[in-house]
């Protein structure tokens, strides 16, 4: 009908304007909206695990004091995002629950181990450098919540990425132990960054319809391929190499790169990655040790509305 729901929402997304939480919108929007937002907010603090992992072997107290900031930003990215999601009308406790019995998704990256030091600057690097390749657009997403969560997002992404590449430039110019530790957690790094894209546009389900909603504004590919342009200089500048044999600098100016295993990718996302169990079962104990936190703050809550508990 005129004036409806689908002519509001249409002339908005035509127009590149914002649509916000009380704005009617068709329900398929809002439903991928919630798995992208939710997935997202998983992922962020999901991936608080394999760098955690090193606060307290960080090889020095300014190491440890920079690598617990940053643990703590990926907290926050995950609460602003929850929330972002909140404003579809879920609540975070539900998602948490998919998340747990495995109906949503967090990113295959974060399901990779951490086993030495450098892996927290090739983290910082190559999955932060990600990162902020695929949110950078998501500022200028179509759902106005999430654009402008994304923004404070990028810029705290955008510190995690440079000190990752601190940390890699420190070992590539130290000994030669500490160089050859750094090129092996970038050999380990390099394909699962790249996958964190998401499978090749032939075989993505959602991107066609996250575009013409401008959700997404680049395809899987296209992002992965900008990631790729901007990595391979940076490598150089570190004097270590990406484990690509077959990186070739085209005439159009992109490098050509060979592609992840993508069956990797669906098995790692299906939860046969190397950490998957370990990761879920961390969250769970937490969600668990946490439930008195959460039963306190609920009472207190009460009480200050002058409620009985
Ligand atoms: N890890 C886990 N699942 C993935 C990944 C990945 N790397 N890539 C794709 N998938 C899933 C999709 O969620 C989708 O499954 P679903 O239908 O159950 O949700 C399926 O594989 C097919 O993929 P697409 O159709 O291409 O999915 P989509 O259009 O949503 O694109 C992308 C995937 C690019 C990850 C998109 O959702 C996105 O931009 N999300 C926001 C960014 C984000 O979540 N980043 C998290 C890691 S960054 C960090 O936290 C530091």
């Amino acid at each position: 009908t005129e004036g409806g729901a689908d002519d509001y929402f249409g002339a908005v997304i035509a127009a590149d304007g914002k649509i916000e939480p009380r704005d009617e919108m068709p329900e398929a929007y809002r439903k991928s909206l919630i798995r992208q937002i939710a997935q997202h907010a998983h992922s962020e603090i999901i991936g608080m695990q394999p760098e955690g992992n090193w606060i307290s072997r960080a090889p020095s107290l300014k190491r440890k004091a920079i690598l617990l900031a940053k643990v703590q930003d990926e907290a926050g990215h995950g609460l602003y995002l929850y929330a972002a999601a909140e404003t579809l009308g879920v609540d975070r406790a539900d998602l948490y629950e998919m998340l747990l019995d495995g109906r949503q998704k967090y990113s295959s990256i974060f399901n990779y181990p951490t086993l030495t030091w450098a892996d927290v600057g090739a983290i910082g690097w190559l999955v932060d450098g990600a990162a902020i390749v695929n949110q950078v657009p998501l500022c200028r997403c179509s759902y106005g919540p999430y654009a402008r969560a994304m923004i404070r997002v990028c810029k705290e992404e955008s510190f995690h990425q440079r000190q990752g590449y601190e940390i890699l430039h420190v070992l590539a110019n130290g000994s030669p132990e500490q160089k050859a530790m750094a090129q092996d957690a970038i050999d380990r790094w390099w394909y699962p960054s790249l996958a964190m894209f998401g499978p090749p546009d032939t075989d993505s389900t959602h991107s066609a319809q996250s575009m013409a909603w401008k959700i997404k504004r680049f395809s899987n590919d296209e992002l992965r391929q900008k990631f790729v342009d901007m990595t391979v200089q940076q490598a150089e500048v570190l004097g270590l190499s990406l484990p690509d044999p077959d990186l070739r600098l085209g005439e159009d100016g992109h490098w050509a790169y060979t592609q992840p295993d993508y069956d990797e990718l669906f098995t790692v996302i299906k939860g046969d990655g190397p950490c998957n169990r370990q990761r879920i079962e961390h969250r769970r104990a937490a969600w668990e040790d946490g439930a008195w936190v959460r039963e306190a703050a609920t009472a207190y809550a009460k009480k200050r509305e002058g409620a009985t508990v």
